[in-house]
Protein backbone atom coordinates (compact mmCIF):
# COMPACT_ATOMS: atom_id res chain seq x y z
CA UNK A 1 0.00 0.00 0.00
CA UNK A 2 1.43 2.83 -1.40
CA UNK A 3 1.19 5.92 1.19
CA UNK A 4 1.58 9.35 0.07
CA UNK A 5 1.31 12.45 3.04
CA UNK A 6 -0.25 15.93 2.03
CA UNK A 7 1.21 18.37 5.50
CA UNK A 8 -1.64 21.27 4.90
CA UNK A 9 0.58 24.23 6.07
CA UNK A 10 -0.46 26.93 4.24
CA UNK A 11 -2.51 29.05 6.82
CA UNK A 12 -2.04 32.59 7.91
CA UNK A 13 -2.30 31.61 11.26
CA UNK A 14 -4.46 34.81 12.10
CA UNK A 15 -5.81 33.80 15.23
CA UNK A 16 -2.23 33.26 16.64
CA UNK A 17 -1.70 36.57 15.53
CA UNK A 18 1.90 36.59 14.88
CA UNK A 19 4.31 38.58 12.36
CA UNK A 20 4.69 35.36 10.20
CA UNK A 21 2.54 32.40 9.22
CA UNK A 22 0.97 29.88 12.13
CA UNK A 23 3.69 27.07 10.58
CA UNK A 24 6.79 29.08 11.19
CA UNK A 25 6.06 30.53 14.59
CA UNK A 26 8.63 28.86 17.18
CA UNK A 27 8.07 25.67 18.97
CA UNK A 28 10.70 24.57 20.88
CA UNK A 29 13.83 25.38 18.95
CA UNK A 30 12.63 25.38 15.59
CA UNK A 31 9.66 26.26 13.20
CA UNK A 32 6.12 24.38 14.11
CA UNK A 33 6.19 23.15 10.91
CA UNK A 34 9.62 21.03 11.79
CA UNK A 35 7.92 19.17 14.12
CA UNK A 36 4.74 17.18 12.19
CA UNK A 37 7.41 16.96 8.98
CA UNK A 38 9.97 15.08 11.15
CA UNK A 39 7.53 12.86 12.39
CA UNK A 40 6.33 12.11 8.97
CA UNK A 41 9.77 12.00 7.64
CA UNK A 42 10.15 9.28 9.80
CA UNK A 43 7.00 7.40 10.20
CA UNK A 44 7.26 3.95 8.47
CA UNK A 45 4.16 4.09 6.82
CA UNK A 46 4.64 7.27 4.77
CA UNK A 47 6.36 6.37 1.55
CA UNK A 48 6.45 10.68 0.42
CA UNK A 49 4.98 13.96 1.28
CA UNK A 50 4.05 16.76 -0.45
CA UNK A 51 3.93 20.03 1.98
CA UNK A 52 1.09 23.06 0.69
CA UNK A 53 2.95 26.01 1.99
CA UNK A 54 1.66 29.46 2.34
CA UNK A 55 1.92 31.79 -0.27
CA UNK A 56 5.86 33.25 -0.44
CA UNK A 57 6.67 30.64 2.11
CA UNK A 58 7.57 27.93 -0.50
CA UNK A 59 11.17 28.54 -0.13
CA UNK A 60 11.71 28.53 3.74
CA UNK A 61 9.56 25.36 3.63
CA UNK A 62 12.30 23.67 1.40
CA UNK A 63 15.06 24.83 3.32
CA UNK A 64 13.50 23.28 6.51
CA UNK A 65 13.09 20.17 4.51
CA UNK A 66 16.87 20.12 3.97
CA UNK A 67 17.68 21.58 7.33
CA UNK A 68 15.89 18.57 8.48
CA UNK A 69 16.90 15.84 5.51
CA UNK A 70 13.35 15.11 5.11
CA UNK A 71 14.20 13.15 1.87
CA UNK A 72 10.29 11.92 1.88
CA UNK A 73 9.33 15.45 0.72
CA UNK A 74 8.93 14.92 -3.12
CA UNK A 75 7.45 18.59 -3.20
CA UNK A 76 6.19 22.16 -1.39
CA UNK A 77 3.15 23.22 -3.60
CA UNK A 78 1.60 26.95 -3.06
CA UNK A 79 -1.48 26.49 -0.63
CA UNK A 80 -4.67 28.99 -1.85
CA UNK A 81 -7.22 30.81 0.47
CA UNK A 82 -9.17 28.21 1.92
CA UNK A 83 -7.59 25.09 3.21
CA UNK A 84 -9.71 23.06 0.72
CA UNK A 85 -7.68 24.91 -2.07
CA UNK A 86 -4.07 24.25 -0.56
CA UNK A 87 -5.19 20.66 -0.27
CA UNK A 88 -6.48 19.94 -3.73
CA UNK A 89 -3.36 21.69 -5.33
CA UNK A 90 -1.47 19.26 -2.93
CA UNK A 91 -2.93 16.33 -4.48
CA UNK A 92 -2.56 16.85 -7.87
CA UNK A 93 1.31 16.69 -7.16
CA UNK A 94 0.58 12.85 -5.40
CA UNK A 95 1.05 10.48 -8.25
CA UNK A 96 -1.75 8.49 -9.90
CA UNK A 97 -0.02 5.39 -8.34
CA UNK A 98 -0.64 6.26 -4.62
CA UNK A 99 -2.74 4.12 -3.50
CA UNK A 100 -3.54 5.93 -0.33
CA UNK A 101 -3.30 9.96 0.74
CA UNK A 102 -3.21 10.85 4.02
CA UNK A 103 -4.02 14.56 5.21
CA UNK A 104 -2.80 16.36 7.89
CA UNK A 105 -2.30 19.64 9.67
CA UNK A 106 0.51 20.95 10.12
CA UNK A 107 -0.98 23.18 12.90
CA UNK A 108 -0.99 19.12 15.08
CA UNK A 109 1.89 19.35 15.31
CA UNK A 110 2.09 15.96 17.92
CA UNK A 111 0.92 13.69 14.88
CA UNK A 112 2.29 9.93 16.32
CA UNK A 113 2.79 6.88 14.45
CA UNK A 114 -0.03 5.06 16.74
CA UNK A 115 -2.58 7.57 15.28
CA UNK A 116 -1.47 7.02 11.36
CA UNK A 117 -1.81 3.17 11.86
CA UNK A 118 -5.08 3.38 13.10
CA UNK A 119 -6.45 5.36 10.51
CA UNK A 120 -4.71 3.34 7.44
CA UNK A 121 -6.25 0.21 9.02
CA UNK A 122 -9.67 0.55 7.77
CA UNK A 123 -8.80 1.28 4.25
CA UNK A 124 -7.80 -1.98 3.51
CA UNK A 125 -10.98 -3.47 5.47
CA UNK A 126 -12.86 -1.77 2.36
CA UNK A 127 -13.35 1.65 4.37
CA UNK A 128 -13.19 4.64 1.92
CA UNK A 129 -10.96 6.86 4.60
CA UNK A 130 -11.10 6.93 8.32
CA UNK A 131 -10.40 9.91 11.04
CA UNK A 132 -9.12 10.28 14.51
CA UNK A 133 -11.82 11.69 16.62
CA UNK A 134 -12.69 12.43 20.73
CA UNK A 135 -15.66 12.05 22.63
CA UNK A 136 -17.78 15.38 23.43
CA UNK A 137 -17.12 15.89 27.38
CA UNK A 138 -18.77 19.39 27.42
CA UNK A 139 -22.38 20.31 26.94
CA UNK A 140 -23.26 21.58 23.35
CA UNK A 141 -25.50 24.52 22.59
CA UNK A 142 -26.39 26.10 20.02
CA UNK A 143 -26.00 30.30 20.25
CA UNK A 144 -26.77 33.69 18.01
CA UNK A 145 -24.42 35.90 19.46
CA UNK A 146 -24.56 35.34 22.93
CA UNK A 147 -27.85 33.96 23.69
CA UNK A 148 -28.53 30.32 24.09
CA UNK A 149 -30.62 28.68 21.09
CA UNK A 150 -30.61 25.50 22.34
CA UNK A 151 -28.76 22.32 23.65
CA UNK A 152 -27.76 19.61 21.40
CA UNK A 153 -27.68 15.71 22.36
CA UNK A 154 -23.94 15.52 22.36
CA UNK A 155 -24.78 11.47 22.14
CA UNK A 156 -23.04 10.24 18.96
CA UNK A 157 -21.41 13.61 18.19
CA UNK A 158 -17.21 13.37 18.01
CA UNK A 159 -14.73 15.97 17.87
CA UNK A 160 -12.46 15.04 14.70
CA UNK A 161 -8.73 15.30 14.22
CA UNK A 162 -6.39 15.18 11.38
CA UNK A 163 -4.35 12.91 10.12
CA UNK A 164 -7.47 11.70 8.07
CA UNK A 165 -6.94 8.77 5.38
CA UNK A 166 -8.21 8.02 2.13
CA UNK A 167 -8.16 5.65 -0.89
CA UNK A 168 -6.64 8.08 -3.09
CA UNK A 169 -8.89 8.00 -5.85
CA UNK A 170 -11.83 8.60 -3.78
CA UNK A 171 -10.30 11.80 -2.20
CA UNK A 172 -9.55 12.95 -5.54
CA UNK A 173 -12.82 12.14 -6.95
CA UNK A 174 -14.16 14.26 -3.80
CA UNK A 175 -11.89 17.47 -4.76
CA UNK A 176 -12.98 17.40 -8.37
CA UNK A 177 -16.71 17.21 -7.60
CA UNK A 178 -18.82 20.46 -7.39
CA UNK A 179 -19.91 20.00 -3.73
CA UNK A 180 -21.65 22.84 -2.62
CA UNK A 181 -19.45 22.15 0.69
CA UNK A 182 -16.50 23.48 -2.03
CA UNK A 183 -18.29 26.78 -2.97
CA UNK A 184 -19.20 27.41 0.79
CA UNK A 185 -16.86 29.75 2.41
CA UNK A 186 -15.81 28.12 5.29
CA UNK A 187 -18.37 24.61 4.82
CA UNK A 188 -15.16 22.12 4.30
CA UNK A 189 -13.22 22.33 6.96
CA UNK A 190 -11.68 18.69 6.86
CA UNK A 191 -11.26 16.60 3.96
CA UNK A 192 -13.69 13.47 5.51
CA UNK A 193 -16.16 16.33 4.93
CA UNK A 194 -16.13 16.31 1.27
CA UNK A 195 -15.54 12.67 0.98
CA UNK A 196 -19.27 11.86 2.92
CA UNK A 197 -20.46 14.74 0.93
CA UNK A 198 -20.08 11.98 -2.40
CA UNK A 199 -21.18 9.09 -0.46
CA UNK A 200 -18.17 7.73 0.68
CA UNK A 201 -18.25 5.52 4.04
CA UNK A 202 -15.62 6.80 6.79
CA UNK A 203 -14.45 5.30 9.37
CA UNK A 204 -13.98 6.41 13.11
CA UNK A 205 -11.10 5.67 15.04
CA UNK A 206 -9.88 6.99 18.64
CA UNK A 207 -8.06 10.05 18.16
CA UNK A 208 -5.44 11.68 20.78
CA UNK A 209 -5.65 14.89 22.85
CA UNK A 210 -1.69 15.08 21.66
CA UNK A 211 -3.22 15.96 18.51
CA UNK A 212 -4.64 19.39 20.06
CA UNK A 213 -4.57 21.93 16.80
CA UNK A 214 -2.34 25.13 17.89
CA UNK A 215 -4.66 27.97 17.26
CA UNK A 216 -3.89 30.72 20.13
CA UNK A 217 -1.00 31.60 21.59
CA UNK A 218 -1.95 29.45 24.86
CA UNK A 219 -2.50 26.23 22.09
CA UNK A 220 1.21 27.21 21.54
CA UNK A 221 2.79 27.06 24.97
CA UNK A 222 0.67 24.31 25.80
CA UNK A 223 2.19 21.90 22.83
CA UNK A 224 6.01 23.03 23.68
CA UNK A 225 5.46 21.26 27.21
CA UNK A 226 4.46 17.87 25.51
CA UNK A 227 7.38 18.22 23.06
N1 LIG B 1 -4.41 25.58 6.00
C1 LIG B 1 -3.94 25.52 4.70
N2 LIG B 1 -4.37 26.43 3.77
C2 LIG B 1 -5.24 27.39 4.11
C3 LIG B 1 -5.76 27.45 5.42
C4 LIG B 1 -5.31 26.53 6.36
O1 LIG B 1 -3.12 24.63 4.39
N3 LIG B 1 -5.63 28.28 3.18
C5 LIG B 1 -3.88 24.64 7.00
C6 LIG B 1 -3.20 25.37 8.17
O2 LIG B 1 -1.84 25.64 7.84
C7 LIG B 1 -3.37 24.38 9.30
C8 LIG B 1 -4.65 23.64 8.94
O3 LIG B 1 -4.95 23.93 7.57
O4 LIG B 1 -2.30 23.45 9.38
C9 LIG B 1 -5.81 24.06 9.84
O5 LIG B 1 -6.07 25.44 9.67
P1 LIG B 1 -6.12 26.51 10.85
O6 LIG B 1 -5.88 25.87 12.16
O7 LIG B 1 -7.35 27.34 10.65
O8 LIG B 1 -4.80 27.39 10.57
P2 LIG B 1 -4.69 28.85 9.98
O9 LIG B 1 -5.66 29.01 8.87
O10 LIG B 1 -3.25 29.07 9.69
O11 LIG B 1 -5.10 29.76 11.23
P3 LIG B 1 -6.18 30.95 11.25
O12 LIG B 1 -7.50 30.32 10.83
O13 LIG B 1 -6.17 31.43 12.66
O14 LIG B 1 -5.71 31.99 10.27
MG1 LIG C 1 -7.81 28.87 9.26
Amino acid sequence: MSVWAVLAAAGRGERLGEDKPKVFARLGDLPLLAEPLRRLEESEWVERIVIAAPPGWEEPCILLAEELGAGKVASVVTGGEARADSVRTAIADVPGDAAVILVHDAARPLVSEDVIERVLAPLSEGWDGAVPALAICDTVKRVRGDAVVETLDREGLVLTQTPQAFLAETLRRSFQSSSPLLQREGAATDCASLVEAQGGRVKVVAGEAALLKVTTQDDLDLVATWL
